[in-house]
């Protein structure tokens, strides 16, 4: 079976149509065609060289579509199933599957590079070439083969242009606030970056019950929707933020400081560590370079007061539990979902999408494959 999918070659720096071979599913696999895939800046790392990996590989992570076929041996799908794909698996059976913490797969070891747990390929070209499928999904593509341990089955009645979302973006922020944050009642939250990302770590925290919800983006229109969708305040810069902070708590700080800007540096890490007060945390959940050291603070302020600086990834959250939890949460008009993928494109526009990102003009950009 042949589909069209975006990928990045070795050198490259855009997305590329090809036109693969999808391999037949095997044991434990489902081919997914799918109909929406989001725009997230994890991808744009493979573009941009902050994130590295074996190339060729069909980028996207975040994808929601229809099972089409299902291999030997799977039992919770069929053909007709409407998944949303998690770029974190779920093997059950790890030490961190079997005690609920599943955002630390040990499947998901060599998913950056593509592969799949036997070592092969998903995707071919006609030459016989192997392309990786990133975090095992390949979103970009309008048909896949994965694994049922990487798709979550969701409400059929909820648009899958909309459910799209809930397989990183959403869970990734509003984790970052509510479980990797622990954002309490009457909490003072700030979120620097608000993108796909932040935006619901916004949501998370204004939920949780946060009192003051702080928005750091340089971006006016980010600013603008923050307050729309949860924050009690925005700031284009940290220092503006820190200064109003101080003022709101009587001088204590923040509860939290959640860092999800698109590229993580010392300085907004550092901001985040200063801004949160005794017994504070920062969740550094946005991603830069693996050799960059982002993260130098005193020691001695770390100790004293009690902070806690911590990474999260897919917010510390549970796939096959919370992907339905917030689309749920969503159905029942108290997650603001439609309000984010901004602009939808085709899969030929593919590269302008992420330079829209890229220039801030939108918070998701979302392909839709079925245009
Ligand atoms: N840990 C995880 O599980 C996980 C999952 C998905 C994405 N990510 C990472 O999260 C980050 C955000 O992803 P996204 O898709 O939301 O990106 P995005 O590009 O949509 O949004 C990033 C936002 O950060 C803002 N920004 C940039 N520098 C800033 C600064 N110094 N202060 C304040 N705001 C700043 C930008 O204006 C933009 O609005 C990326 O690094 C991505 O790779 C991590
Ligand atoms: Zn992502
Ligand atoms: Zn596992």
């Amino acid at each position: 079976m042949k589909t069209v999918a975006a990928v990045v070659d070795e050198g490259s720096t855009e997305l590329e149509l090809r036109e693969l071979e999808v391999a037949e599913p095997g044991p434990g696999e489902v081919t997914v065609k799918f109909v929406a895939s989001g725009l997230c800046h994890s991808d744009y790392h493979f573009l941009d060289g902050v994130l590295g990996g074996r190339k060729p590989i069909v980028l996207g992570h975040e994808g929601a579509g229809v099972v089409e076929d299902v291999g030997p041996g799977v039992t919770r799908l069929r053909p007709g199933d409407h998944v949303v794909g998690s770029f974190v698996p779920t093997c059950g059976s790890c030490r961190y599957c079997a005690t609920g913490r599943s955002s630390l797969c040990d499947l998901a070891a060599d998913t950056m590079n593509g592969t799949f747990p036997d070592g092969g390929f998903r995707f071919h070209d006609a030459k016989g070439q192997g392309y990786g499928s990133l975090c095992m999904l390949g979103t970009f593509a309008e048909r896949a083969t994965v694994q049922e341990r990487s798709v979550i089955k969701i409400d059929p009645w909820i648009p899958l242009e909309v459910a799209v979302l809930a397989g990183c973006g959403v869970p990734t922020g509003w984790g970052t606030a509510t479980r990797a944050g622990g954002v309490r009642a009457g909490d003072t939250a700030v979120v620097y970056g608000i993108g796909g990302i932040g935006i619901n770590a916004i949501q998370g925290a204004a939920y949780a019950g946060a009192k003051f919800v702080v928005a750091v983006d340089p971006v006016e229109f980010k600013r603008e929707t923050a307050l729309k969708l949860g924050a009690t305040h925005a700031f284009a810069t940290a220092e503006e933020a820190a200064e109003r902070v101080h003022e709101l708590t009587w001088g204590q700080g923040a509860d939290q400081a959640l860092v999800t800007v698109g590229v993580v540096d010392e300085k907004v890490v550092s901001d985040a560590f200063d801004i949160v007060g005794k017994g504070g945390t920062v969740v550094v959940t946005g991603l830069g370079a693996p050799d960059d050291l982002t993260v130098h603070v005193s020691g001695a302020v770390l100790t004293k007061w009690e902070k806690t600086i911590k990474g999260s990834m897919f917010g510390t959250l549970n796939p096959h539990y919370d992907i339905v939890k917030l689309l749920r949460l969503y159905d029942s008009g108290r997650l603001k979902l439609d309000e984010l993928a901004t602009k939808h494109y085709r899969l030929e526009d593919i590269n302008q999408g992420y330079a829209d990102m890229k220039a801030g003009k939108i918070i998701r950009g979302v392909i839709r494959h079925d245009r």
